[in-house]
């Protein structure tokens, strides 16, 4: 339990609030698939760097993932491969490994062997523009997961989660966490070149900027927080000075020395019990880690995101106050269906969509869940997401 006594938890479902709005598109380009094609792993494509999971030539449905240092990307990996070999797909999965380099020519590898759908979730959300052109360009339908991509007109749909409730759910678990006024807020956010970064921090703020107003909150790290604290709807301007100041480039590194650099500078009366908004669960166990080991942060309250297996033993331990569950499975269950109807040139069912700024993109919008200590053995264990062996400490 380290030294932070955790405030009690709450709770909290979150539903998100999805516009069922009934939309259909058509694939173009699209070719029927036997039900059952057979694909056979090929082990040197498998050694190759960058390559996790190869089928043989001719592969039908090309992934594109961002990083394979995050244990997030590996679980959507992990569940990809499970899926797709069980609908019987030819497939292969490529990692950016931080570089939008590497992304395209990843991409350029994929039309080489053939892919007739591309789902891609972008290492940076308009750099990716040129790769998604280029597919299009060759008759492939992508399909944009998880992260937004914005600016480009030759995407054809997403899948994701509704990124604006993760960051109302982390928010409202800090508010509903809080006691009394003065409560010092350290805000912490993803990386600028992922639209994602923005939306969370959207949603945060939505819920947050009230309780700052009126006292319950006092921003202690980012005097471009602080100038705005009176506006409740921030512009792309205003977002992106905040997030420029307290942005981890999601990178648990960048996430400690910034918490630490933060710390070192803030006054003891500046600790005692404070509210952490972090992004997600690799950068909240960093800060987490930080918070714990000043003498004078009596008690942290933290959110987090994804619900990775280290930061679930952190809420059970309780180091991190909550985690967002975004559940890879439903993702790539959507992603592998839209990739279906594609293929088999069926009409592309949707939920939703989004204006990336080039078009209005048909989206398929999953919702999320709170995790907490409260909510952990029904969401994660009796769900089937994760094994409850694998964990210590449960009662
Ligand atoms: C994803 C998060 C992830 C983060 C860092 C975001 O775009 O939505 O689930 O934690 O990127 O990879």
């Amino acid at each position: 339990m380290g030294k932070s006594k955790m405030r009690k938890s709450i709770a909290g479902v979150l539903v998100a609030m999805m516009m069922m709005v009934p939309f259909a598109g058509c694939a173009k380009n699209a070719e029927n698939v036997p039900e059952n094609t057979t694909t056979k792993e090929t082990s040197e494509q498998k050694e190759t760097p960058n390559t996790d999971t190869s089928k043989e030539e001719g592969i039908q449905v090309g992934i594109v993932l961002p990083t394979k240092d995050e244990p997030r990307w590996i679980q959507d990996q992990t569940r990809f491969s499970s899926i797709l070999d069980e609908a019987g797909f030819t497939y292969q999965i490529l990692f950016s490994q931080g570089s939008s380099a590497t992304e395209k020519s990843n991409v350029e590898t994929l039309i080489s062997k053939g892919i007739k759908v591309l789902i891609i979730c972008p290492q940076d959300t308009s750099a990716v523009g040129a790769a998604v052109q280029l597919a299009k360009d060759s008759g492939v339908t992508v399909i944009g997961y998880d992260r937004l991509i914005t600016g480009t007109d030759a995407l054809d749909y997403n899948v994701g989660f509704n990124s604006e409730s993760v960051g109302v759910a982390q928010g409202q678990y800090l508010i509903d966490n809080a006691v009394g006024t003065g409560n010092p807020l350290y805000l912490y956010a993803g990386a600028l070149s992922d639209e994602n970064a923005f939306v969370f921090f959207k949603g945060a703020w939505s819920v947050l900027q009230p309780k700052i107003a009126d006292g319950t909150f006092v921003i202690k790290n980012s005097n471009e927080a602080i100038k705005v604290q009176d506006t409740l709807d921030l512009t792309r301007e205003q977002m992106a000075a905040i997030l420029g100041q307290v942005t981890t480039d999601w990178d648990f590194n960048v996430a400690k020395s910034k918490a630490e650099a933060h710390l070192t500078s803030a006054a003891a009366k500046d600790k005692g019990n404070v509210s952490i908004l972090a992004p997600n669960d690799g950068t909240a166990r960093s800060i987490a880690d930080v918070f714990a080991s000043d003498k004078d942060v009596t008690n942290y309250v933290i959110t987090g995101q994804d619900a990775e297996k280290a930061s679930i033993q952190y809420v059970i331990d309780g180091k991190q106050s909550m985690t967002v569950l975004k559940d890879t499975r439903t993702l790539t269950d959507a992603a592998v269906a839209m990739s279906k109807q594609i293929l088999n040139n069926e009409e592309v069912v949707v939920n939703s969509e989004y204006d990336n700024g080039a078009k209005k993109v048909p989206m398929n919008q999953l919702p999320v869940l709170t995790v907490t200590k409260d909510t952990v053995k029904e969401y994660i264990f009796d769900s089937g997401y994760y094994e409850a062996s694998e964990f210590t400490g449960l009662k």
